[in-house]
């Protein structure tokens, strides 16, 4: 088990990872990359499951990065090793398709990203790259958004020849494109928010996110004497993928036959929970739960936003600020419950984590994070409640799995960066 509860200083993580990325490009190259493209995963809040309903989202980043080290070439080859899984690839950004049945997965959204960037008229240089990174694969913190992220910078900045300032517009433009890299190339009906947050994260901030608008606000996390917990499972199921793409279905069936009593909607974002009471009758019982769940989701991120933004601005007493992150921790164990009864992505692990995590003293809330069947969970955790946690969750997982969970203590990052010096 990992001990990453304790504190460490971000800043000389940050140089330690790029000097050791540093040092693996030379090995490889045999002489330093000119610019390393650095992009977090992600862990979210609360509001699952509703961004491809249109809906609101708050996620962060996370102190985990998936980083390219790269170096432009004068040909058109992208030439790559994934040090992490000790394979290499190369291919020519003249010939992106068809796509060799043996490209491992990893490459295809390399390609992916280089074929999307193309085809919407971005220029795109070929590159020497070395790919590693701590955000672990499969887990629901988003390591092929980080992925597709990354290396939409390496391309893009390779093929502008210098630092490529982005603007807010030019992020929100590039999470769109990336979330294409995996609708066309990985056949995941994703929403948008793993590639907007982990181009957008700031540092200590939720960032609210209404998915149809696109519009964002950075929300200051004010948890005080708190700390957010992340635990992984390490366990994955493989029908994760086709289940995902059923629940968007199925929301889209609700949508459909709603719209026979509500002719103005488009998405289940436009009902509220008073309509939907009134002809929930109506739906076959299964796209009943994918709905109310969904719906009412999205009540709950509002709520829990309005609560960090009134833990922001609060001049109240100590008690009042506990009362409002006991109400967060409410909404973040009323999203797992539905998550798990409703709309049915859960699974044992994350059951049994969340469990754990709520019998302790100091935690506040917790639930799973991501597509779920499999991957992690969040929770609030009161600092001097954290080695309890981290002790309790370690040995009554174990004893239950047989499996030796992860526990991080996620320290909230900013998003994407393209570094010159280090
Ligand atoms: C995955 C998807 C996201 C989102 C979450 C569930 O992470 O990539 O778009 O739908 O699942 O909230």
């Amino acid at each position: 088990m990992r001990d990453e509860l304790k504190t460490q200083s971000t800043d000389s993580k940050n140089a330690r990872r790029l000097a050791s990325i540093t040092e693996r490009f030379e090995e490889t190259f045999g002489s330093p990359p000119t610019f390393i493209a650095s992009a977090p995963g992600r862990v979210n809040l609360i509001g699952e499951h509703t961004d491809y309903n249109d809906g609101y989202v708050c996620p962060v980043a996370i102190d985990k990065y998936l980083n390219i080290a790269v170096r432009k070439r004068s040909d058109r080859r992208v030439v790559m090793h994934a040090l992490d899984v000790s394979e290499s690839w190369d291919f020519s950004l003249d010939a992106l398709t068809p796509i060799p049945r043996q490209t491992p997965a990893w490459s295809r959204y390399l390609i992916g990203v280089a074929s999307v960037l193309q085809a919407s008229g971005k220029q795109v240089a070929g590159i020497d790259a070395v790919i590693t990174g701590d955000v672990p694969i499969g887990a629901g913190l988003s390591s092929s958004a980080a992925l597709s992220v990354a290396a939409t910078l390496a391309f893009l900045t390779a093929g502008s020849e210098a630092e490529v300032p982005l603007s807010e517009t030019d992020k929100t433009e590039l999470a769109a494109l990336c979330q294409r890299v995996e609708h066309e190339f990985a056949g995941v009906k994703c929403g948008i928010m793993d590639q907007t947050i982990s181009l957008l994260g700031q540092g200590n901030c939720g960032l609210f996110l209404d998915c149809r608008s696109l519009e964002y606000e950075h929300v200051p996390l004010n948890l005080s004497d708190h700390a957010i917990a992340i635990c992984n499972t390490k366990v994955k199921r493989e029908l994760a993928a086709s289940e995902y793409n059923k629940r968007r279905a199925e929301c889209e069936r609700g949508v459909e036959i709603l719209r026979q009593w509500l002719p103005g909607i488009t998405s289940l974002r436009d009902i509220t929970l008073a309509d939907f009471k009134k002809y929930e009758e109506e739906l076959p019982t299964l796209t009943q739960k994918r709905c109310r769940y969904v719906i009412e989701e999205n009540t709950r991120v509002v709520e829990a936003v309005s609560v960090l933004k009134c833990r922001d601005e609060s001049t109240s007493t100590k008690t009042e600020i506990d009362e409002s992150l006991i109400a967060l921790g409410r909404l973040m164990n009323a999203s797992h419950d539905g998550l798990r009864d409703d709309y049915q992505v859960s699974c044992p692990e994350l059951d049994l984590l969340t469990d754990i995590a709520r019998d302790i003293t100091g935690v506040v809330g917790s639930r799973m994070t991501g597509a779920g069947f499999g991957g992690c969970t969040v929770s609030i955790v009161h600092k001097d409640a954290l080695e309890t946690f981290q002790r309790r969750v370690a040995t009554e997982y174990h004893e239950k799995t047989g499996i030796e969970p992860e526990i991080y203590r996620c320290h909230v990052s900013n998003g994407a960066q393209v570094f010159w010096n280090f």
